[in-house]
């Protein structure tokens, strides 16, 4: 099986998505600037998997740096935050990961770089972290805070993998025991640490021996569906069917389809859920339709300080991404394109949300509060 993303010595080695299905082929960022421009060309992409590529490029800032003062090394490290930051505006997974790193590198100062005891169940990572020196010089702290750093970025990774296979478990539940199950753009292995959000929920309910297929929506413009879904499905032996995006309607009149399953880049307090454009089309069709819909994501994706869909900004990529394909014109030159990246499918639509803590359902803004604290 592929690794989307890891650590190396040499740097951040990443799948290159672009480049699938007709390569596979690995690129490794040697610096955070690198990942950075990774994430904007969606060498690395999905919510999960682009909140894991920022961690990790900050990792491999703070671990290259040459300041010789913490002062130093904070202020570079600010740089590089906000770097990261101004790649991708809608999947909050980023933003989500740049806090977690920003509260390790304050918790390591503000503790003097002694973070207590090894605890008996402490993991390899956890004891690199925490066997440091209580009165180091700043030279030694700048040491170990490069290797925390480094380890609480590994463990974002490690938790994604195991956030996304706890989603699999509650979510398998919801699948009919054979059937056919849409899902648009890739909620998979590629677009997270590994396993996948909707597709682990289908990964689950397939090693729990239900009879699923899926049909891939292609997903223009950047043909996720068709690129990386069928790819990764494919690879996996789970049957998988391609279909345009404009064919959804019809399979569902049809009775062919069972439930919807997508990720999801960004969900506000009251369950309106930001995911690739076209999703909203989908969830339309499958209300009128009386098919399930349901959206898989870790809480990570949650954004509670947003009310609704409204207050989430939508990225709007290249107009090339629309006229083109593969350098390719595929519209008269000069004729103007749209292209946001993500649409809002309004709450209403949502059957359920699927997170690694449960299943919420209507009210929204009830119980994914709830989840929070559960
Ligand atoms: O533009 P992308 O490819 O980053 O968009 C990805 C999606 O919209 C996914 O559905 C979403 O991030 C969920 S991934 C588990």
């Amino acid at each position: 099986m592929f690794k989307t993303i890891e650590w190396t010595d040499e740097g951040v080695r990443m799948i290159d998505q672009t480049r699938l299905p007709a390569e596979e082929v690995y690129l490794t960022c040697r610096d955070y600037q690198e990942v950075a421009e990774a994430i904007r060309s969606m060498v690395i992409r999905g919510a999960p998997a682009i909140g894991v590529a920022a961690a990790m490029g900050i990792a491999l800032g703070v671990k290259k740096s040459a300041a010789k003062s913490l002062k130093d090394l904070r202020a570079e490290f600010e740089t590089m935050c906000d770097t990261i930051s101004k790649t991708r505006p809608t999947a909050v997974n980023l933003f989500w990961a740049v806090k977690r790193m920003r509260g390790a590198f304050e918790d390591f100062l503000t503790s003097g770089g002694y973070l207590g005891k090894v605890p008996e169940d402490a993991s390899d990572l956890d004891r690199v972290a925490l066997m440091i020196p209580r009165d180091g010089s700043e030279a030694d702290m700048i040491v170990a805070l490069k290797s925390r750093m480094v380890v609480e970025a590994q463990r974002i990774l490690a938790e994604d993998i195991a956030i996304n296979e706890a989603m699999g478990r509650h979510g398998a539940a919801l699948l009919p025991e054979a059937g056919t199950i849409l899902t648009h753009c890739n909620a998979g292995a590629l677009a997270t640490g590994g396993y996948g959000t909707a597709l682990g929920v289908i990964r689950a309910a397939v090693s729990q021996g239900k009879a699923i297929q899926v049909f891939a929506d292609e997903t223009r413009p950047f043909l996720q569906g068709a690129r990386l879904t069928a790819w990764e499905l494919a690879k996996d032996g789970i049957p998988v069917t391609l279909i345009t995006d404009n064919m959804a309607g019809h399979f569902m009149k049809q009775g062919q389809i069972q439930a919807v399953i997508v990720g999801a880049d960004r969900i506000a307090a009251n369950g309106d859920t930001a995911n690739k454009i076209g999703t909203y089309t989908v969830a339309v069709l499958a209300h009128e339709n009386r098919i399930p819909f349901y959206v898989a994501a870790p809480l990570s994706t949650i954004d509670l300080s947003l009310s609704c869909g409204d207050q989430i900004p939508i990225e709007e990529r290249s107009q090339r991404e629309v006229t083109h394909l593969k350098g390719v014109a595929i519209a008269p030159q000069d004729v103007p394109a749209r292209h946001p990246a993500f649409d809002v499918t309004p709450h209403r639509y949502l059957t359920a949300i699927i997170t690694e803590r449960g299943i919420a359902r209507e009210p929204y803004t009830e119980s994914l509060k709830a989840l929070f604290t559960a």
